[in-house]
């Protein structure tokens, strides 16, 4: 059996500051899947068969941001106003291509995200065209959709086009409200234009509105974070998703760095290390918690039931998720796939497609949107079982239940180790993250995949396998 500390942190009196040495990377996953190809028969197949999907989303990219951010490696193409209303053209157009096949038609929707990227510097006019193409799916009672983007330049006509057209939740990107942090990363306004546009929008009767914090920006002080802190709070939104900085290779602050240097502010040339970071999180997970905020994940927290947040919980159970736009990802038939990201070929290939010649020489291809550039990679053998640890390490709690007993008593080791760590309690039934553990949840679930790929399972012939309760907890 190998056990290694990148499993399972080291033992310290401060497992919170010193279990782990840093943040692995943003997810966790892990191989079994190939790249397949696929003939365009087959693509047009694809969306004639019935989805077998329990549960399913929409994802839709969109690729556009006025500037690039310090701190981000998100950034696609700049905005443009011709550029974009070319790219929601051809968008909108496959969108009802797609909503009208059988694979779309064959069961609800259960949540839509427009991510990117930047949705919200889409012009009002476009929001719109957006929000009727989502509604000729068949959308469950009461989905969740949610527009990404920014405060700046949503204006009052982007936001009544919005919740008209059915968008129901907002995810904006906050990352400090100081305004000399957010400025030095790049951000446009200043903390009283922040605050007051979300009082406002967060009055909505029905609409969540949530933000993303980042903690460890340059220039961030423990001081100005618990002003961050406090400032959520103020401004009446419903959610909130605490984002630890990560070093993300070509961004400035990265660049800066490698040249040992920081991009503070006037004020500041702070940059919390790893171990102020963890502090930073307890301080952020303590400061919710004490104003009776629950927390649906290791970084989100919510005000009260109105924010669900479905879209981010299901996409990792490995739902079916149908992608849409240049470098949109998601699922297909237990597919993973990823749309490639270079515009110019996206547009080439609706090009193409939509070309007379095609039309006349290939009637079915209306029956699916159009095949663009990008990967397919085989279903993953394991995609259930890593949706539960996913599912189970990001919430907090992994319900040991769903688990084969044979799997539960192979994992034993390390989850004995994840406790004398101090990153995890054990029940009879569950294992519980500690705060340390939800502050280190993606090198946990990072390390586990290691485990399993170090120490495989064998697997045993059917009548040996069980689903019981497991008394692991020792
Ligand atoms: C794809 S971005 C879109 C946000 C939106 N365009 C905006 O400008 O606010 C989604 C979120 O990723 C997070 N993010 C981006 N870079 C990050 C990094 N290096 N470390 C941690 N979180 C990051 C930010 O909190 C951001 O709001
Ligand atoms: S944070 Fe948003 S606006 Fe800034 S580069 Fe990333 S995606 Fe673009």
């Amino acid at each position: 059996m190998i056990l290694t500390p990148s499993m399972t942190g080291i033992a310290s009196p401060d497992p919170l500051q010193h279990a782990f040495k840093v943040k692995s990377a943003p997810h966790a996953g892990r191989g079994g899947s190939r790249p397949v190809f696929l003939e365009p028969q087959q693509w047009q197949q694809w969306w004639q068969q019935p989805s077998q999907a329990s549960e399913r989303a929409l994802y839709i990219h969109i690729p556009f941001c006025r500037k690039r951010c310090s701190f981000c490696n998100f950034f696609e193409n700049g905005t443009n106003p011709e550029r974009i209303s070319r790219y929601i053209k051809n968008l909108t157009e496959q969108l009802h291509i797609a909503a009208d096949t059988p694979l779309a038609q064959s069961r609800g929707f259960n949540t839509v995200y427009v991510g990117g990227g930047t949705p919200t510097d889409i012009s009002s006019d476009e929001v719109k065209q957006l929000g009727e193409a989502i509604s000729r799916f068949p959308l469950v009672e009461n989905a969740e959709v949610t527009l990404e983007g920014r405060l700046n330049g949503f204006d009052d006509d982007k936001w009544h086009n919005a919740t008209a057209n059915g968008f129901n939740r907002f995810s904006f990107g906050v990352q400090s409200f100081d305004t000399q942090v957010r400025q030095a990363a790049g951000r446009f306004d200043d903390k009283d234009f922040l605050l007051n546009r979300l009082q406002q929008l967060s009055q909505h009767p029905s609409a969540s509105i949530v933000i993303d914090l980042i903690f460890g920006l340059p220039g961030q002080t423990l001081d100005i974070w618990q002003q961050d802190l406090q400032a959520v709070i103020d401004s009446g939104v419903h959610g909130v998703d605490l984002y630890q900085l990560i070093g993300l290779s070509g961004t400035r602050i990265e660049h800066a760095r490698e040249k040992g240097k920081i991009l503070g502010t006037a004020l500041s040339e702070f940059q919390a290390d790893s171990q102020t970071r963890a502090n930073m999180y307890a301080s952020g997970a303590h400061h919710f918690e004490a104003q009776n905020w629950q927390r649906l994940s290791s970084c989100h927290w919510r005000r009260d039931s109105r924010e669900r947040s479905i879209y981010n919980s299901l996409a990792k159970s490995g739902i079916e998720i149908l992608p849409f736009g240049a470098g949109a990802g998601g699922s297909i038939h237990g597919h993973g796939c990823m749309n490639a990201r270079d515009l110019k070929k996206w547009h080439q290939a609706h090009d193409e497609a939509s070309s007379p010649n095609e039309r006349i020489t290939d009637d079915s291809k209306a029956n699916a949107p159009v095949q663009v550039p990008g990967m397919l990679m085989s279903p993953n053998p394991s995609a259930s079982l890593d949706a539960i640890f996913k599912r189970g390490l990001d919430s907090g709690q992994l319900d040991l239940n769903l688990l084969q007993s044979s799997m539960a008593l192979h994992l034993t080791p390390l989850f004995n180790a994840w406790r004398a760590n101090g990153l995890a309690e054990l029940t009879q039934n569950q294992l519980n993250l500690t705060l340390a553990g939800r502050f280190w949840n993606v090198n946990m679930q990072t390390g586990l995949f290691e485990f399993l790929a170090e120490n495989p399972l064998q697997p045993k012939t059917s009548h040996q396998q069980t689903h019981s309760p497991h008394a692991i907890a020792s």
